[in-house]
C-alpha cells in the first residue's frame, strides 16, 4: 500500500490531511496520509526512512524544512530550480527522489480560475523575498503580469529574487522605505512572515489602487492584520491563502494519483472550517 505524508515541524495543524483524505474521497481512493513531525536535524533521516523502509511514494513538506527538501532530492523540476525549495517530494519507480514546487502554480490558478483575475496588465506588488515570495515571484512573472515590484525590508533579497529572473523591464526593485511614494498597484501580495510571527506590518494606504486585490499568502490568524489593512485601504478583494493552499495540494494529488481533483468543494470545507 502506498504511503503519503506532509512533514513538518510544527505540523499539528496542518491542513493537508484534510485536504489530501476530501481529494482521495472524490475518486473512491483508500489513502494512507499522515503527518510526520520532524526537527530540523533529524528531517533528511526521517525523509530517507518514509521513502525507503516505509513505503512512501509522495511527501508534501512544509516550514521549515521546504529548502532541505529541495537539496535532499536526486532531480528538481524547473519550477523547484528557479525557487530553490521544494513543497512536494515524490518517489520514481527507480526510486529517486524527485523534488517540485507547486506553490506558486497553486497561487496563479487561486487568482485566475477561483478568483477570475487576468493577471496580463496588472501591475504587481510583491512584499517579501524569503522562500515563499521566491515561490510567487517567478509564477506572477510567467503568468504574465505587465510589471512586478518586489520590496522587502532587506534590500538585497529583493535584488537577488529580481535579478535571477533577470527582466529588469518587467521585474525591479524599490525600498521598504519608500512604499509611501512609488504610486499604486492592482495586485498586491503579502509573501512576509510577519503575520506568522504576530507582528503587523505599517503599510501606507496610496499602495491599494482602486481595483486593486489584496491576497495574504497565509490563512487566519496570520493574514488577519494584512487584509484588515487591505480593506481600511480600500482594496476591491482581500483573500487569504487558503485556496493557494487546496491548489498546490491538488497539483501534489495529480502528481502522485494522475488524477484531477475538483478543489471548490474542499475550499469551501476549508473555509467553514477555519471560521
Ligand atoms: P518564508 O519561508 O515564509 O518565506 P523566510 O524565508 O524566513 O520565510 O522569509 C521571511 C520574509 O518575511 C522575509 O522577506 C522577511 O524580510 P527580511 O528579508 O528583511 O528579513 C520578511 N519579514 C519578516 N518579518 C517582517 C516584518 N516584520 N516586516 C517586514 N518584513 C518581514
Amino acid at each position: 500500500h502506498p504511503q503519503f505524508a506532509v512533514f513538518g515541524h510544527p505540523i499539528s495543524h496542518s491542513l493537508s490531511p484534510l485536504i489530501h483524505q476530501a481529494f482521495a474521497q472524490q475518486f473512491g481512493i483508500a489513502l494512507d496520509y499522515r503527518t510526520i513531525d520532524a526537527p530540523a536535524d533529524t528531517f533528511a533521516e526521517a525523509v530517507k526512512r518514509f521513502f525507503e523502509q516505509e513505503g512512501g511514494r509522495g511527501a508534501n513538506v512544509t516550514l521549515p524544512h521546504k529548502a532541505a527538501a529541495y537539496a535532499l532530492a536526486d532531480e528538481r523540476t524547473q519550477a523547484a530550480t528557479h525557487v530553490g525549495t521544494a513543497n512536494v517530494l515524490t518517489r520514481q519507480a527507480d526510486g529517486r527522489l524527485v523534488a517540485h514546487n507547486t506553490d506558486g502554480a497553486g497561487l496563479v490558478r487561486d487568482l485566475t480560475d477561483r478568483h477570475d483575475l487576468d493577471l496580463r496588465g496588472h501591475d504587481a506588488l510583491l512584499l517579501g523575498a524569503g522562500g515563499a515570495a521566491r515561490a510567487v515571484a517567478w509564477s506572477l512573472f510567467e503568468a504574465g503580469v505587465q510589471t512586478l515590484t518586489i520590496v522587502n525590508r532587506s534590500p538585497q533579497a529583493a535584488d537577488v529574487v529580481a535579478d535571477a529572473i533577470g527582466e529588469p523591464a518587467r521585474v525591479h526593485t524599490r525600498y521598504w522605505e519608500d512604499l509611501g511614494n512609488i504610486g499604486c498597484f492592482d495586485l498586491i501580495v503579502n509573501a512576509t512572515s510577519a503575520g506568522t510571527l504576530g507582528q503587523s506590518l505599517t503599510l501606507p494606504f496610496a499602495l491599494a489602487g482602486a481595483r486593486a486585490v489584496c491576497y495574504d499568502l497565509g490563512y487566519g490568524k496570520s493574514a488577519f492584520s494584512f487584509l484588515a489593512w487591505a480593506r481600511a485601504a480600500g482594496a476591491l478583494h482581500a483573500y487569504d491563502g487558503l485556496g493557494m493552499l487546496v491548489e498546490q495540494a491538488a497539483d501534489a494529488f495529480e502528481l502522485w494519483h494522475h488524477k484531477r481533483p475538483d478543489t471548490e468543494p474542499v475550499y469551501q470545507q476549508l473555509k467553514a472550517h477555519i471560521a
